[in-house]
């Protein structure tokens, strides 16, 4: 089948239109301490940056991901039965998801939902070259909020919601929980969720992830100082401030920070916003979970593990969740 750019389902409101962000900018840096949302690093610079990040050799999750999913996608596509409708959470990379389709028993369709449009056009692009047979429904939208799936070819069996690259771990507990939940009802009463969990292990090799030699993640971190200048006008001077990210053992996550290197002003529109010299900015944390941790996190949303692979070294997971009322049935 193939598909055509104007084949893309398009939700509206999917970008934040310049005042909203700016709204969104001045909020976080009113805040005390200041705080900036991570979704913010992903504009198209910022994508091409992460995907940068994915092959560096202290990232080690992508590449434990894609090596698990090589390992086990046959048990996983046993798992998950015949005839489903595969729908992909934020479909910017689809090197798994190949992998996973190559093994997926009569798949119905596949749905990837992607908020940027380019990167979802030349996936589903790539994809129907590589799989002629199979429907394929894009969806641009964010996926954090409430979906409306395009109708399915066929009836599947069910549907299974795909979230790799451990992206749960951006989530604080609560947020990952109403995430959870919100996946749980999309999916149905027979679906389920196959989700990428990066795992607790050694600090030191969580911290090298995120503080590559190369400097890709740096520039990954402010890069969202040059996307605010460029969209919304503010004037932050880049070189007058640095990243940040450091393991927080207690916390287990990793917390990521754009600091000031001194004592400066920047206008955000109207706003005039101080920094003292090591002030920062709050941008992202990523979980690191324990497999029992998170089957606890899935409970609290009325899911049960029904399975969950790691790679011999347990460095990642994938693991896959159901209804919890579906396991005690
Ligand atoms: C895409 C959210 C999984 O948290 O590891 C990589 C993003 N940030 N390096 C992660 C990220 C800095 C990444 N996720």
């Amino acid at each position: 089948m193939s598909v055509q750019p104007g084949d893309i389902r398009d939700d509206d409101d999917r970008r934040p239109p310049v005042d909203e962000l700016l709204e969104i900018a001045q909020h976080g840096l009113g805040l005390h301490p200041k705080r900036l949302p991570s979704w913010l690093f992903y504009d198209e610079r910022g994508s091409r940056l992460f995907e940068q990040i994915c092959e560096q050799p202290e990232y080690y999750l992508t590449r434990c991901e894609i090596a698990l999913m090589e390992a086990q996608a046959g048990s996983i596509a046993d798992t998950l039965g015949s005839e489903v409708r595969l729908v992909e959470y934020g479909s910017g990379n689809a090197q798994k998801t190949h992998i996973l389709l190559q093994h997926l028993h009569a798949p119905v369709s596949y749905v990837p939902v992607e908020i940027s449009p380019e990167p979802l056009r030349q996936s589903v692009v790539r994809l129907a070259g590589e799989f002629p047979q199979l429907p394929l429904q894009p969806l641009c939208a964010d996926f954090s909020k409430p979906l409306r799936l395009p109708i399915p070819p066929r009836a599947p069996r069910r549907t299974v919601l795909y979230f790799p690259g451990s992206t749960i771990g951006n989530f604080e507990t609560r947020e990952a929980v109403t995430l959870l939940r919100k996946m749980r009802n999309e999916m149905g009463n027979d679906g389920g969720i196959l989700i990428g969990v990066d795992l607790k292990k050694d600090p030191a090799l969580i911290d090298a992830a995120y503080n590559d030699r190369a400097g890709v993640t740096a520039a990954f971190t402010l890069n969202m100082l040059a996307r605010l200048n460029r969209e919304i006008g503010s004037d932050f001077e880049l070189s007058a401030y640095a990243h940040r990210a450091h393991y927080n053992p207690m916390a287990g996550r990793i917390e990521t920070h754009i600091v000031s290197r001194r004592e400066q002003q920047v206008r955000v529109g109207r706003m005039r916003v101080a920094f003292g010299e090591g002030e920062t900015i709050q941008v992202e944390y990523s979980y690191k979970y324990s497999l029992d941790e998170f089957a606890a996190l899935a409970a609290r949303a009325g899911l049960a593990v029904l399975q969950a692979w790691t790679d011999p070294a347990g460095m990642f997971s994938v693991q896959y969740l159901v209804r919890a009322s579906v396991v005690s049935r």
